[in-house]
């Protein structure tokens, strides 16, 4: 997903939707203007919490430059780390690897967290002392190994020595525990595993970055372990535990994933579910440039809209009556029309001159550029008369000239002389034309 990693970088400074107490504010989370697509972002936000958007999408329509990339990733912002979000360009969708549906049904996939309960049977508490006892390596008498010893752990009311084998000490060894870790380990597994550095064990100049408390009660205890996957991380499990399988049968070893594969991880879920050892989280599936897809990934999401295991579908598209992608079709948006019938449409507008000023500012000061404020102005025009992302996409060559005339400040003859370089695309695509109509004659 290389293409959605530096588009996200474009909307670094964006932190969420900017609304406080159900106000947009004119400034707020990196977000300027756009107020109507905001609040209406905003109630989808508080609808999507509410788990009241199932079987419905969403689609930001706008010419380029209006921020509809910026208001899914502030979508993201605001429904929290937790909720899986997953961005897709439509013509990521044409793969050599992998069919069409195939990579939509695996980036909604990636969109559903599963937050996953287990409690096990423990022995937790500070490793106090450990002693170790070597042997001779069976097969290399000139080394020795660990083949098993003593672990003493402690917590704020019980000290316990325990006598361990060489495969838990072994862990203790390479995972680089030492004496003054909080450790636990899985009674059935013998996993080790280690939370991190007591508090109150050692002096330290520097405060080491991990401390946690020393542990309470028993140490040999049934604790309670919470974390979330992703469908897809589970339906990757599954068929990888199945791949030893597959060389004897000789499947593919394609990164496509069987239906059958998905099916077992469904039936599991769902029983997990049941039994509440695990929720559901469903996220959000952000497609970008939706005009991008065709008529058969259309259809795939119209069905799986209507599972019970689909996220939340946001589109983004800036083309008005089109035809639809592999079809002689015109229809709004390039859009199928029982699509388009389930879709709540957001709509953002063209920028004015004080907001595109607005957000050049917040950008430069995103990416440490400084500028002169003719330098700003000019920016200010180009946006306006070019569009939005040309002029901050001339934010970091700008600062380069300036740094190679030993100026910390970008000025507007800096700012010309980059936009005489670098043409918007408008002025590229009629630059070609013109040479076409050149070469018919
Ligand atoms: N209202 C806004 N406040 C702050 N920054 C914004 C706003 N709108 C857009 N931006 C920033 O301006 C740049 C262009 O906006 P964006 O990419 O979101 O437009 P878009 O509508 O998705 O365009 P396209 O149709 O070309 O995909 C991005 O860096 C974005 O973060
Ligand atoms: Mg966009």
């Amino acid at each position: 997903m290389s293409a959605v990693t530096e588009r996200v970088g474009t909307h670094s400074h964006i932190k969420g939707l900017g609304v406080r107490n159900g106000e947009v504010l004119p400034v707020g989370d990196g977000l300027v203007g756009q107020v109507e697509a905001r609040k209406a972002a905003w109630l989808v936000v508080q609808l999507i919490k509410a788990g009241k958007m199932a079987g419905r999408a969403i689609l930001l329509v706008g010419p380029p430059g209006t921020g509809k990339t910026a208001i899914a990733v502030a979508i993201a912002r605001e429904l929290g780390a937790e909720t899986p979000f997953m961005a897709l360009s439509g013509s990521e969708i044409y793969s050599a690897e992998l069919k069409k549906t195939e990579v939509l049904m695996q980036a909604m996939r990636k969109s559903i967290g599963v937050r996953i309960r287990e409690r096990r049977w423990v022995y937790e508490g500070v490793l106090e002392k450990m002693d170790v006892r070597y042997d001779r390596h069976p097969l290399n008498p000139y080394t020795q190994v660990p083949v098993g010893g003593t672990i003493t752990l402690k917590t704020d009311r019980e000290t316990r020595t325990l006598r361990v084998d060489s495969n838990i000490i072994y862990q203790i060894l390479s995972k680089g525990i030492s004496e003054g870790d909080v450790i636990w380990i899985d009674e059935e597994t013998g996993r080790v595993s280690r939370a991190g550095r007591a508090k109150g064990y050692g002096d330290y100049d520097v405060r080491p970055r991990d401390l946690v408390e020393i542990p309470t009660g028993p140490i040999y205890k049934e604790k309670e372990f919470v974390y979330t996957l992703t469908l897809h991380d589970l339906d990757e499990m599954e068929s990888k535990s199945e791949s030893i399988l597959s060389i004897f049968f000789g499947a593919p070893s394609a990164k496509e994933i069987p239906p059958d594969v998905r099916a077992r991880v469904d039936k599991t879920v769902k029983e997990w579910v049941e039994t509440k050892r695990a929720e559901l989280i469903p996220g959000v599936l952000f497609i970008d440039d939706a005009h991008m897809l065709d008529i058969e990934a259309y259809s795939f999401l119209s069905r799986a809209m209507e599972s019970e295991l689909s996220p939340i579908i946001i589109l983004a598209t800036n083309r008005g009556f089109t035809k639809i992608r592999g079809t002689d079709v015109e229809a709004p948006h390039g859009m199928p029309l029982d699509l388009l019938d389930r879709l709540l449409i957001i709509r953002t507008r063209p920028y004015t001159p004080d907001e595109i000023r607005e957000i050049v500012k917040i950008r430069a000061h995103e990416e440490g550029v400084e500028l002169e404020p003719e330098a700003l102005e000019e920016l200010v025009k180009l946006g306006s008369e070019k569009s939005l992302r040309y002029a901050t996409q001339l934010l970091a060559p700008a600062r380069l000239l300036a740094m190679q005339r030993s100026r910390s400040r970008v000025t507007k003859e800096d700012v010309a002389e980059v936009s005489q370089l670098f043409i918007s695309t408008k002025e590229s695509s009629s630059y070609l034309r013109e040479l076409e109509e050149k070469l018919l004659k």
